[in-house]
């Protein structure tokens, strides 16, 4: 027992703590998992939903009803977790959410993983005791990524503290009072007339169905079925580390090999790697870096693959749209080589090439439409799966994705280096840029790993030392972070010379379409995995990997040639609303 530490008991077992731990913290520490509906390890505790509550004595003997979350252990407390009370305080509490809830579930996108159902079932729930009145508020159908269907919504407020206090982007907020208070963004605008970010990250946190997918499995399904257009498709680094938790498999287990089998039975034709892209952005972003450095700036150079981020950069940060990559994001280079190069070599039109992205980030389904990713009046990308609706398009089709043979990504737009793979990680892209980087400013010494850019902190930062180059890196994650940073850059207190910025805590492996749940637990053992995939490849450098040498020496002849900069790169601009 370490010193300060206090003594209580709970259900009768002795359980020692530091002063100031939560009875459910205390409570969990001893193997007693106390339900919670509102509370979240990454938020602040508001006691919303009263739960948690547990029965604790008083010094007469009698007992009062606490919630966990927010009740602090002291010396010599009495705490009971389970009796008979605490069992039907919950069950009111279940009830009386019920009471103003949608009847449901079978027609319910949450049904099987929603926790207000899981709860009717643990407290033996069987029948909807109070009929109430409903709250209608109408669902917000307006962004393409995600909608909001504020009558199924339970009030528990972590939508809104997500935004608020990990994201920083202030785009839902709580109105009214009572029966009638609702989350709704600032103003009651419609979500896509807001800062929103379209990160999803609200989506992962909600306990049930009031924050969804648009999901575009119908649309997927219906061209499939029709096959008029040669069917491509490419997926995520951080798919392969993700998708097994859906199909029952523990978090961090690669399924990358099974993917490309999926995929055709499914009916795609031809089945690329987005990893590839990862690799085209790595030799343009890299080759953006070497220029700065020999061009003494602008500084910092900001990595622009997370779509969350950009959009949050052109709402809240514009003055920073010179120091930005112009370089593609790896899914939207693999969709336009996907249109213009492999559309040529197969000796097709355009027209004639349909593209899904397999994505784990809701922001994706943004940026296909943006009018600079697409040409001739067609996008370079189609239509963008999240995780979570890849898993649904395989079990409608009667495919067990784990049970799978293995196969390969195709070889054109598909042969990735390990490179490739570690943009699933929080600073993997940067560390795949700087391999290429460093090999080319020192030739001959290849340096595969940056242990500064290791591991889950949210703010990474250190130096390195290439060449007769002292540069300064900071590899961020969650865009609360990324305001740090960001501030600290503008007043000068901060130098970086490299910053990458991924919207979504965790980076891709905790993109807002990843599979529910995603906890930091789970990112950790998804990031593990991207590793060890990195780790086992033959190539691991970028401009090693003969697919990309391939491509620039018969289409795009090098990073950052006049076609490289037609076809890969890109261009920001302030938007409205301008964030604060
Ligand atoms: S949110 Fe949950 S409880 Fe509500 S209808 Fe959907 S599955 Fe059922
Ligand atoms: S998608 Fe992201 S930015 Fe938009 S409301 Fe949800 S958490 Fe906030
Ligand atoms: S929308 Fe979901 S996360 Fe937000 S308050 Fe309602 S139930 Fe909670
Ligand atoms: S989980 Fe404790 S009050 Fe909601």
């Amino acid at each position: 027992m370490q010193k300060d530490f206090i003594e209580l008991t709970i259900n009768d077992i002795p359980v020692w703590v530091a002063p100031e731990t939560t009875l459910l913290d205390a409570a969990r520490a001893i193997g007693v998992s106390i339900p919670t509906l509102c509370h979240d390890p990454q938020l602040t505790v508001t006691g919303a939903c009263r739960l948690c509550v547990v029965e604790v004595e008083n010094k007469d003997g009698t007992t009062r009803l606490e919630p966990s979350c927010s009740y602090p252990a002291q010396a010599g407390m009495v705490v009971r977790t389970n009796t008979r009370e605490v069992r039907n305080a919950r069950r009111v509490i279940i009830e009386l959410i019920l009471a103003n809830h949608p009847h449901a579930c079978q027609t319910c996108v949450r049904n099987g993983r929603c926790q207000l159902q899981s709860l009717c079932r643990e407290y033996s729930i069987d029948e909807y005791k109070y009929e109430g009145a409903r709250r209608e508020v109408p669902k917000d159908t307006s962004t393409v990524a995600i909608t909001r269907h504020p009558d199924y919504c339970i009030n528990c407020g972590k939508c809104v503290k997500v935004c608020r206090e990990v994201q920083e982007v202030n785009a839902l907020e709580f109105v009214n009072r009572g029966f009638s208070i609702v989350t709704m963004p600032a103003l009651n605008l419609p979500l896509s007339e807001t800062v929103c970010i379209l990160c999803g990250q609200c989506l992962l946190k909600c306990p049930v169905a009031a924050i969804r997918d648009r999901s575009y499995v119908r649309e997927v399904e219906a061209v499939l079925d029709e096959k008029k257009r040669l069917l491509t498709v490419q997926v995520a680094p951080a798919i392969r580390a993700s998708i097994g938790e859906l199909f029952g498999l523990p978090p961090g287990s690669l399924l990358t090999r099974k993917i490309p089998t999926a995929l055709r039975r499914l009916g795609f034709q031809h089945i690329f790697d987005t990893d590839f892209g990862a690799d085209m952005a790595v030799m343009e972003e890299g080759h953006e870096l070497l220029e700065r450095l020999n061009a003494g700036g602008p500084f910092p150079l900001i990595t622009s693959c997370s779509p969350g981020w950009v959009k949050f950069m052109e709402h809240f940060y514009p003055e920073f749209i010179p120091n930005m990559s112009s370089t593609k994001s790896p899914q939207q280079i693999v969709g336009t080589l996907t249109k213009t190069f492999f559309a040529e070599r197969r000796g097709v039109a355009p027209s004639e090439v349909y593209q899904v992205a397999i994505m784990p980030c809701s922001a994706k389904k943004w940026e296909i439409g943006l009018p600079q990713n697409s040409r001739n009046g067609l996008p370079d990308v189609d239509a963008v799966l999240t995780t979570r609706e890849f898993a649904d398009l395989l079990r409608l089709h009667e495919i067990d994705l784990p049970s799978l043979p293995d196969s390969d990504f195709d070889l054109l737009l598909g042969e990735s280096s390990g490179a490739g793979v570690m943009f699933g990680a929080p600073g993997g892209m940067m560390e795949a840029a700087l391999r290429t980087v460093c090999s080319i400013i020192e030739p001959g010494s290849d340096r595969l790993e940056f242990p500064v850019l290791r591991g889950y902190g949210g703010i990474k930062e250190g130096s390195l030392i290439v060449g007769d180059t002292e540069l300064k890196l900071c590899a961020v994650h969650g865009l609360g972070n990324a305001r740090k940073v960001l501030d600290a850059i503008k007043s000068g207190e901060k130098t970086v010379h490299f910053l990458e910025v991924m919207a979504c805590p965790g980076g891709c492996v905790g993109g807002g379409g990843q599979p529910l749940p995603t906890t930091e637990d789970i990112r950790k053992r998804r990031i593990e995995a991207i590793y060890a995939e990195d780790r086992s490849k033959p190539v691991r450098l970028s401009h090693r990997n003969p697919a990309v040498q391939e491509i620039y020496s018969s289409f795009l002849g090098q990073p950052l040639s006049e076609k490289a900069h037609e076809l890969l790169h890109t261009g920001y601009s302030a938007r409205e609303p301008h964030g604060i």
